[in-house]
């Protein structure tokens, strides 16, 4: 079976050559998957795919005029995914659902450590022989409140971590989780009571701007906030006013809402052409880094293993659990 990698990456092709299977034959392909970029995959039997392809119903809808009709995204997120049109069209849609919850839950750990003890600051003073301390004064997170949206995989690995710290949790998920039973409370209380809040709940047409204007009013002055899930949880405009009125105190993303155009690529000899993007870049207490949260050898060994699984599974006619029912 031939496949389509698009997106692809140097460390994409050394994570599917472990799991080589002489049935499946990678094509990669640099650049982001779009309706124009789509033509790159004539011949291919599937598509694989990451976090900012296009597989809007255009996209789709063109896939199967070409007589593809599998697509193996090797990333959790699906909200770039149009599933009823996949469904429709009978594409099989197939991810990597749990490939390392704690390689994200980790660098969500990082980023608040980072941003509350201004290790970034640190890093360049000392570099430059500054020892001085002012404006590098932190706080203890033990007996902090902690306020995690979203419980699934990702957010239980980052509650578990921040109990060991001594952190006080409160929850908010749709579907609570067992081992958080305790922790539950109200999206308003949440908002209320947490010093840091953490997102961890997937781009949904409800959770979208889930941090917005109103949101924020309900926050504590100088409150963190992290987002390692998906850029367009937070109105970035809205967040923007919040750091300039001092309500959020310190902002950590590792995602951004108009990332696609942006994240993966080296553009250090080019114009970014995004002032919103930039304005963030101007505030001291903001810290930004490119989708990287899932980036360690553990999680890529993950994700290229599963995919590889996935595809193996699709083309033997079987179906092994990790197919979005569609
Ligand atoms: P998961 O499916 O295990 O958990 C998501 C949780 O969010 C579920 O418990 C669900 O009930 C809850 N939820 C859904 N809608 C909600 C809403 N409107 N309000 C509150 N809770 C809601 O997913 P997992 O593996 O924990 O991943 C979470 C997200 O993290 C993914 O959707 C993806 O967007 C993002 N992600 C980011 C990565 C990165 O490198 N930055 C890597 C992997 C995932």
């Amino acid at each position: 079976m031939k496949i389509a990698v698009f997106s692809a990456k140097k460390y994409d092709k050394e994570g599917f050559s472990q799991w080589a299977d002489p049935s499946l034959q990678f094509h990669y392909i640099e650049s982001r998957l779009n309706l124009e970029h789509l033509k790159l995959a004539q011949g291919c039997h599937a598509i694989c795919a990451f976090v900012n392809d296009d597989l809007s119903a255009p996209v789709l809808e063109q896939m199967s005029v070409m007589g593809i009709e599998m697509v193996a995204l090797r990333c959790a997120g699906f909200n770039n995914v149009d599933l009823d049109t996949a469904k429709a069209l009978g594409i099989r849609i197939a991810r990597v659902p749990a490939y390392s919850p704690e390689a994200v839950a980790e660098h969500t750990v990082a980023m608040m450590l980072t941003l509350n003890r201004k290790l970034h600051k640190a890093y360049n003073r000392v570099r430059d022989d500054n020892f001085a301390l002012d404006g590098l004064l932190g706080f203890n997170m033990h007996g902090k409140t902690v306020g995690i949206i979203g419980t699934g995989r990702i957010g239980l690995a980052t509650a578990r971590i921040l109990k060991g710290f001594g952190c006080k949790l409160l929850c908010y998920d749709i579907k609570p989780d067992p081992e958080l039973a305790e922790h539950y409370t109200s999206l308003t209380a949440l908002y209320q009571q947490s010093d840091i809040i953490s997102l961890h709940c997937p781009l949904s047409p409800q959770s979208q701007y889930i941090i917005n204007a109103n949101s924020l009013n309900l926050m504590k002055e100088g409150v963190m906030l992290i987002n390692t899930s998906r850029g367009a949880l937070i109105d970035t405009k809205a967040v923007i006013d919040g750091l300039k009125n001092r309500k959020i105190g310190y902002l950590g993303l590792d995602v951004y809402e108009q990332e696609a155009d942006i994240f993966f690529e080296n553009l250090s000899e080019q114009m970014i052409d995004d002032e919103v993007f930039k304005r963030l870049l101007t505030f001291s207490n903001v810290l930004i880094t490119g989708h990287q949260a899932f980036f360690t050898k553990e999680a890529l060994q993950q994700i290229s293993h599963i995919t590889s699984e996935n595809l193996l599974a699709y083309a033997s006619g079987s179906f092994n659990g990790n197919e979005l029912a569609n």
